[in-house]
């Protein structure tokens, strides 16, 4: 994996941590029980973080499966028997090595150490013990008994949901390859070292889509989707200059795959994964088929032919990815306070609006109680449009601060010339710039705002 030393000199050391203590005091992101001192490495998602995930995931599925004629949804189980691990090669090798420092105990990834002689945490030198290969699936038992036949495991990828149910679909979709099944949803994977905020975590969202085609046509899938998958995050307001393609080289390919490339971002600490784009061949398919005893196959009338699909498999993570248009919208800026013309700084998260949590906030430019029926019509004429804040205290300048660090794309004000003009002041999160809508065009002209920047 490239490191820090590959990362061009703009890159902000402290991106991170800003990014970390905007996502607490804001309420994107909360460390998990905290109020029971923390459950390592687990994360709950608060008012604007479960928005924001919400927006990641529904442009994923609109672009993978709305907008296609090729591919359907499905939303497998998380809990799962143990045939399904076999089958597809987890219960062998799901693996990481651990290594234990017999100085402080500690444990590490073996493969994740800069140093394989120093321990990172005591510094002591050539403390570790072998390394073991350590499964990183969690157990458990499915009903009252605990025996060996109650096991059960809570799924350590979407993948394998898509491919056991590959007969259901191709029998009940009317879909023939080309065709995709697309999901969505929670794994689970027990890292040795979770690390980075959100970046790696035990417990996490994937959207994985298995795309299958007939064997001969893998290779030119593969490049198509490698390309789809790059220009989603470009269009959805990623810098280019933030994101590369890295095709793995052999050793690092997984067992099932003959060619992966990697959509990479590059996080404070330098490029890292996004997504994998895998051209996995007939190796689930036939997995599955030899170890459930079903066939596993699609028959083509037109040719004749009966073959086992090819998969091509775009597989992202939604949570990593929100924490990636998280660091991508970060910006602050000197800029004059706004009616008094002295300067300040804000910072405001630059997020693409289909990403953005809030896309209009409604703000009566004070609590009087006059203009309290007017805030509450416009808010109730742009709730069905849009995702609405609502905020009538502190001072118009700070509230217009408090929705810049959330990314809201457009404040709408409602002032006392409302009462006479039925018209209200619309203001742009990146230009500041203010303009007057009269009330009856302003859901047309916010629409009109909010997808401009679209590409489809
Ligand atoms: N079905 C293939 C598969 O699961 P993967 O590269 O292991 O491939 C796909 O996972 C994506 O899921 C990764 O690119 C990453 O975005 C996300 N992901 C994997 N492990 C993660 C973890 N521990 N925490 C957060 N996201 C994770």
């Amino acid at each position: 994996m490239p490191d820090a030393a590959d990362a061009p000199a703009a890159n902000d050391p402290e991106l991170f941590d800003k990014v970390v203590n905007l996502c607490k005091r804001r309420g994107f992101v909360f460390p998990s029980a905290e109020i029971y001192g923390g459950f390592r490495s687990t994360y709950d998602y608060g008012p604007l973080g479960v928005l924001l995930l919400r927006n990641v995931k529904e442009s994923w599925w609109r672009s993978m499966v709305q907008l296609r004629h090729d591919v359907v949804g499905l939303d497998a189980a998380i809990l799962s028997p143990p045939a399904i691990w076999a089958a597809s090669g987890h219960l062998a090798s799901f693996t990481d090595p651990l290594v234990d420092c017999r100085n402080c105990n500690e444990r590490f990834r073996f493969d994740k150490l800069k140093d394989h002689h120093v321990c990172p945490n005591c510094g002591a030198r050539d403390s570790f013990t072998g390394a073991r290969q350590f499964n990183l699936m969690f157990k458990t038992h499915a009903g009252p008994v605990e025996n060996e036949g109650a096991v059960a495991y809570l799924r350590p990828e979407t993948a394998q949901g898509m491919f056991v149910n590959f007969k259901n679909v191709l029998e009940t979709s009317r879909k023939r390859p080309p065709f995709g099944i697309a999901q969505i949803g929670k794994s689970f994977r027990n890292e040795i070292t979770p690390q980075n905020f959100v970046f790696r975590t035990r417990e996490f969202e994937q959207m994985e889509m298995e795309y299958f085609v007939p064997p001969d046509e893998a290779e030119r899938w593969y490049e198509y989707w490698c390309q789809e998958r790059f220009q989603w995050y470009v269009d959805l307001g990623i810098p280019k200059d933030k994101l590369r393609l890295r095709a793995h080289d052999a050793e690092e390919l997984s067992h099932y795959s003959s060619g992966t490339s990697d959509v990479e971002f590059l996080f404070p600490w330098g490029w890292d994964e996004l997504e994998g784009i895998a051209n996995r061949g007939d190796y689930d398919l036939t997995a599955h088929s030899t170890h459930s005893g079903e066939r596993l196959d699609y028959f083509d009338p037109a040719t004749g032919e009966r073959y086992i699909p090819h998969v091509v498999e775009p597989a992202a993570g939604a949570t990593r990815t929100a924490m990636a248009f998280l660091m991508a919208a970060y910006d602050e800026e000197e800029v004059a306070r706004e009616g008094q013309g002295k300067g300040e700084r804000r910072v405001v998260l630059r997020f693409h609006p289909r990403i953005a949590p809030y896309k209009v906030a409604v703000l009566p430019l004070s609590k009087n109680e006059r203009l309290v029926p007017v805030s509450r019509e416009v808010l109730g004429l742009l709730q069905p449009h849009f995702m609405c804040d609502y905020d009538e205290t502190q001072a118009i300048g700070r509230r217009y601060r408090r929705q810049d660090e959330l990314g809201t794309p457009y404040c709408v004000t409602i002032d006392f010339d409302t009462l006479d003009d039925r018209a209200v002041t619309v203001r742009d999160r990146d230009s500041m710039d203010q303009e007057r809508i009269p009330l009856d065009d302003l859901v047309r002209y916010l629409e009109g705002k909010l997808t401009s920047s679209e590409a489809s």
